[in-house]
């Protein structure tokens, strides 16, 4: 493959995370440097939103120091987007408008940056670049707190929102049975369809601060077997804290907030999901009768940049950075991936999955790795989950607070 000079775009999707921002350092830092073959890079505002909208920043004109800062800055810097390109058979209109803007702006390298929606997207937009006989380098960068990502062992994200949530349940544990009297605590982890995240309580539960409970979306939730398990163990001791997925559903398919309610939907046809530990809460005071909490740890999970597992944020650097290396040595229409050794100590191998294997298919946790009664996880999650939350991140701080980046966005005419 030979050289291919012209101009980068990088742009971030879907949900944010603690770590993104350090995806987005690696490529800006490595993209930068790319002089011989990389003229100009920009950053889309709200991902493919930015490019269709012709909105994007130069980001040869950011303080480098502001650039080294997004590693430990949470949430998407460039601003995100959940679009979902229409098929391009049945109307290319925004394939035919992101050409038009990549030769206007002699775009030859394409950085996208999010989880299986934005493969898809990412896998899209290639094939019609290609089709239309355009030259341009696409890499998919792996982002997603969910951990459902095809074909590589882990997703950037994924251990810092763990360790967060493993860290806040020991907390809570503690603050949860203070009193003499009985306390049931629901506490609703993200992660959609799959049950990564949730699991990570497990860790909690490793360190003896943890949930008596955990279900996960892999099982189908069943109210009252959730009842019993509940009576069994506040019979024992008076104090139950269960860690319950955002998307456990009932056997029906029924998301547990769909149990009260109408529930939203975005433009990849996913439900909005979220509410699930009130609801549980107040089925549990009814049935129980003591006080109860509910609590969703909602958006802090996948912010809490403070608490980020500095393993995630080195990772997420280098995905970032070895996108850039592999579509200035030729290569496109892959997704920088993760490996670990079969034996031995962890250590995080670069792999590349093809886009098209990537786009819209989701990783589940083994149904192996939960227990029979389907209300906990194995020890193989947490030999799986423990070497991917070490070390501490640490962020800058100014007058006792966190410094983020800040940067100028001068917006490219
Ligand atoms: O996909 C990442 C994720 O954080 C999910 O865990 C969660 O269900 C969803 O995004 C929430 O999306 P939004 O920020 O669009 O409400």
């Amino acid at each position: 493959m030979g050289k291919l000079i012209g101009n980068a775009i990088f742009g971030q999707s879907g949900g944010p995370t603690a770590v993104i921002n350090a995806s987005a350092a690696g490529v800006f830092t490595e993209a930068l440097q790319q002089t011989g073959t990389i003229k100009k890079v920009f950053g889309a505002a709200n991902g493919i939103v930015g490019i269709l909208n012709e909105k994007f920043y130069d980001i040869g004109q950011e303080d480098p120091a502001e650039l080294e800062l997004l590693k430990t800055t949470p949430s998407s810097a460039l601003g995100s987007c959940r679009y979902k390109l229409a098929d391009q058979a049945e109307d290319d209109t925004d394939y035919k408008r992101i050409l038009e803007v990549f030769k206007k702006h002699d775009i030859r390298y394409f950085f996208y940056n999010g989880g299986n929606d934005s493969m898809d997207t990412c896998n899209k937009i290639s094939n019609y670049l290609r089709e239309a006989g355009y030259e341009c380098r696409v890499m998919g960068v792996p982002k997603t707190i969910d951990n459902d990502l095809f074909g590589t062992d882990h997703c950037p994200g994924f251990a810092s929102a763990a360790k967060y949530i493993a860290t806040t349940i020991m907390e809570v544990y503690l603050d949860a049975r203070v009193y003499d009297t009985g306390m049931v605590t629901v506490i609703e982890i993200m992660g959609r369809h799959a049950g990564w995240l949730a699991a990570s309580a497990a860790l909690a539960a490793y360190k003896g601060h943890g949930p008596d409970l955990i279900y996960l979306p892999e099982v189908p939730f069943d109210l009252e077997k959730m009842l019993a398990d509940v009576k069994r163990v506040y019979a024992k001791t008076g104090k139950v804290i269960l860690a319950v997925s955002e998307g456990v559903k009932t056997r029906d398919g029924k998301f547990i907030p769909e149990l009260v309610g109408e529930v939203s939907v975005d433009a990849f046809g996913h439900k909005q999901l979220g509410g699930t530990a009130a609801v549980l809460a107040n089925y549990l005071k009814d049935e129980i009768g003591c006080k109860v909490r509910g609590i969703e740890l909602s958006l802090m999970q996948r912010c809490a940049a403070h608490l980020a597992s500095k393993t995630d944020v080195e990772e997420s650097f280098l995905a970032g950075q070895t996108a850039v290396r592999c579509a200035v040595d030729g290569i496109t229409d892959f997704m920088v991936g993760f490996q670990r050794p079969e034996t031995g100590p962890y250590k995080c191998e670069i792999k590349l999955v093809p886009l098209a294997d990537v786009a819209n298919t989701e990783k589940k946790v083994p149904l192996e790795w939960i227990n029979e009664e389907g209300n906990f996880i194995k020890q193989d999650f947490i030999d799986y989950a423990m070497p991917l939350i070490q070390g501490e991140s640490k962020i800058a701080i100014e007058e006792g607070l966190p410094r983020f980046a800040k940067l100028k966005k001068v917006v490219v005419k």
